[in-house]
């Protein structure tokens, strides 16, 4: 086989996009476009990336650090053509030339290989991937003769009524050898009526020089879809989440509504897995077998065991969570919580940096931040774990069996012994041994016959 050299057409400025962040880093199920491409494209066997930048160079570029692929400079968008020219000097010598569009998301994996195969298997032709739209507005039309062969491509901007009317576009999705390309990309012209270096010029070239000019559709309509405006972003990006919910659908997770949950990364779920209506995933996150999640909650790389119920409008971020537990609802998990088994985190409970012990409760208006708690342990209303003097942050460790009376600070650094217990309204300054009882609220007096202040009569 062939080596493969891939290129992917990433310049332009994507104006209609309305937006200073370049087109391409625009997200898709919470992943970059390009990145999506990127991910299609590395599955293919001996190939190798080259990622063509322009607009918004900067940012591009630093998304792209630490992957596999080579950057090309294109400092000026002179069109299409000119922008798989500036590539050639990296490619290997008759290596098949890949070329993708990074503002085309969805293509597969599985339509490449094919499109790679096609070009391979008729030596020395041009294989175009097309797609016949009901709407094809924008596109470059297919011309064909009568006995059907591809003849070329004409731009939308350049295109006469009747050629408007041609339903098979391209897709820009195309594989050639790279001597071809070295043959032709310097003959290309701008005289067109966007004054650019087209590439779908080339298919003319071909069809003069008796190159072959094959061509294959993908499955999906969706797979060839380009992004040029929020409006087309967010049709594509309503479609991809459509197809993970049925994707989970699938796998038998019950979703109370398929339109309403986005998943923004990678959602794995057990055996009767149930999610209500409009949670969003984002990150990598893991449902364990019997995770039940109520509606409006936000759940972000984070692990969740077996049977744990985690009511509405809870936020759970960069956490860890034991099985049989019972979160929310409005309750918060900041990064770095990790609740052990059969524990409780109520409604209006803010957690952060903190380990929750097996079978322990924090159930209602509750802050606890870089806490220990060890296992039952009983958090009152209103308790406050105050873990910042304004320059540092220190830890709280509540030992087995402590009960924390309602409405009390515990001012870290601070320790409590097991089965301590803690009175209602208490400032906690100081270590409190194991089995006593730690109160520091002021002693309740009462005056009898209390006369309550009276409203003066004022002149006015
Ligand atoms: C292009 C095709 C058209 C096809 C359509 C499919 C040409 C001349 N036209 O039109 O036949 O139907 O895609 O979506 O090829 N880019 C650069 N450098 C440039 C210009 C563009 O990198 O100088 C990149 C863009 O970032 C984009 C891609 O190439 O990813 C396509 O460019 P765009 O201007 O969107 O082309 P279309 O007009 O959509
Ligand atoms: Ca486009």
């Amino acid at each position: 086989m062939m080596p493969i050299d891939i290129v992917i057409l990433a310049a332009g400025q994507g104006s209609r996009m309305k937006s200073s962040i370049p087109k391409v880093l625009h997200t898709l199920g919470g992943k970059p476009m390009l990145q999506h491409v990127i991910d299609s494209a590395s599955v293919l066997d001996d190939s190798h990336i080259h990622v063509v930048v322009g607009h918004g160079g900067e940012s591009v570029k630093s998304s792209l650090a630490n992957k596999a692929v080579s950057i090309v400079l294109q400092p000026e968008q002179k069109g299409t053509g000119h922008a798989v020219a500036q590539a050639m000097p990296f490619l290997s010598q008759g290596s098949t030339v890949l070329v993708l569009y990074g503002d085309v998301p969805l293509i597969k994996s599985s339509t490449l290989e094919q499109l790679v195969k096609l070009a391979n298997s008729v030596s020395g032709s041009l294989a175009l991937l097309t797609v016949n739209l009901t709407d094809p507005t924008g596109y470059g039309r297919i011309q064909r003769s009568d006995s059907n062969n591809i003849l070329g491509i004409v731009e939308h901007k350049d295109a006469s009524k009747a050629e408007l009317a041609i339903k098979e576009v391209n897709t820009g999705i195309l594989a050639v050898n790279q001597n071809l390309l070295a043959r032709w990309l310097p003959e290309l012209s701008s005289n067109n009526a966007q004054g650019e270096y087209y590439l779908t010029d080339i298919v003319a070239m071909a069809v003069a020089a008796n190159v072959p000019v094959v061509s294959m559709q993908p499955d999906l309509e969706q797979e060839v879809q380009g992004v040029n405006s929020p409006l087309q972003l967010s049709e594509l990006e309503r479609w991809y989440q459509r197809q993970l919910a049925e994707q989970q659908l699938t796998a038998g997770v019950r979703l109370a509504d398929p339109n309403r949950i986005d998943i923004r990364g990678i959602l794995v779920c057990g055996s009767d897995v149930f999610l209500d209506i409009n949670l969003v995933v984002e990150g990598n996150v893991s449902l364990a077998d019997g995770v039940n999640v109520g509606p409006n909650c936000c759940l972000k790389n984070c692990n969740i065991g077996a049977g744990t119920y985690i009511k509405a409008n809870s936020i759970i971020e960069d956490s860890k969570v034991g099985s049989n537990c019972d979160i929310g609802p409005f309750a918060r998990l900041r990064p770095g919580t990790e609740l052990a088994d059969n524990s409780r985190i109520g409604n209006f409970v803010e957690t952060k940096k903190s380990f929750i012990g097996k079978g322990s409760k924090v159930n209602h208006l509750s802050y606890i931040g870089d806490a220990v708690l060890g296992s039952d342990v009983n958090v009152g209303a209103g308790t406050i774990t105050c873990n910042y003097d304004g320059a540092n942050k220190s830890t709280t460790n509540l030992a087995d069996g402590v009960f924390v009376g309602s409405n009390s600070s515990l001012v870290a650094p601070v320790n409590v012994g097991k089965n301590a217990t803690l009175g209602a309204g208490s400032t906690i300054t100081k270590n409190v041994p194991e089995n006593t009882l730690a109160v520091t609220r002021a002693k309740q007096i009462a005056i009898s016959n209390w006369a309550r202040p009276t409203k003066k009569e004022t002149k006015e």
